[in-house]
């Protein structure tokens, strides 16, 4: 749950009995509002909060960072130029903080599965531990493996994303283990690595390659003074996607 006071001010947790450690404000007992409803308004700690239902954003936001986490403009296409929705049995490497991990588990749901790659363990833990806050740990299956080296195991894959320095070095494992009209897409800070995967996705004979960059602007909005924001996120990733057919 959301316990919400502000835009700027609200936890995530789980509601339970008993006293529990929640990071930023110690150990707290929140027993008394167990069983309360999204919408109820709280009193905690001296303070009115509004108890939510925590939204995707929500769950990434208030997430344990370790690795850089993919930002939400560049997941959400992740998601198109690799097809991926309800249903959907999905790879992807390397795990990192898992923010990707939680967005693939929101897109499968329930009927589909996510198999999420690291090669260091405390890459995995920290994933691990933001999808099981968010709710998600029966969706998604942790390995931990060098996936340039060892390849991805499972077969019959509908999706494979990749979010790791040397995804060129991933491709050909992936066309295996993808069904026929599957999907690849891969994200990467440099130049240097887009167009070697680009190049390495022709290569191996991948159809419908394309690659990209989104940029992102916020607006100001404002009585007659509309305008973008002075400032804007310059740089995040190329994003690169091919299908097999
Ligand atoms: C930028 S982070 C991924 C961030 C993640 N997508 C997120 O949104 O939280 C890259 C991760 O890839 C992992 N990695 C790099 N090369 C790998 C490989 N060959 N096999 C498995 N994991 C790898 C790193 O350990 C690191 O955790």
């Amino acid at each position: 749950m959301l316990l919400r006071r502000s835009e700027r001010d609200s936890v995530l947790l789980r509601l339970r009995d008993g006293p529990q450690v929640v990071e930023g404000r110690g150990v707290v007992d929140l027993s008394a509002f167990v069983g309360q409803a999204a919408g109820a308004e709280v009193t905690w700690a001296g303070a009115r909060y509004r108890l939510l239902r925590p939204s995707l954003s929500d769950r990434v936001q208030h997430l344990r960072r370790k690795a850089q986490i993919v930002t939400p403009k560049d997941a959400q296409y992740l998601l198109y130029l690799a097809g991926i929705g309800p249903g959907s049995r999905v790879a992807e490497a390397g795990a990192g903080s898992g923010a990707l991990t939680l967005i693939l588990a929101h897109a499968v749901g329930d009927t589909g599965r996510v198999f999420s790659y690291d090669r260091r363990p405390e890459f995995l833990e920290v994933a691990r531990r933001n999808v099981t806050a968010a709710g998600f740990a029966d969706l998604v299956e942790f390995r931990e493996r060098d996936v340039a080296t060892s390849g991805i195991d499972e077969p019959e894959l509908n999706a494979v994303v990749l979010d790791l320095s040397e995804p060129w070095a991933v491709l050909e494992s992936a066309h295996s283990a993808l069904v026929l009209g599957g999907y690849v897409a891969t994200y990467t800070p440099t130049y240097n690595q887009l167009e070697r995967t680009v190049q390495r996705l022709r290569s191996l004979g991948f159809e419908e390659v394309r690659s990209l960059e989104l940029l992102e602007r916020e607006l100001h909005v404002g009585s007659g003074g509309t305008r973008p924001e002075f400032d804007m996120l310059g740089h995040t990733g190329f994003l690169a996607g091919g299908r097999k057919v």
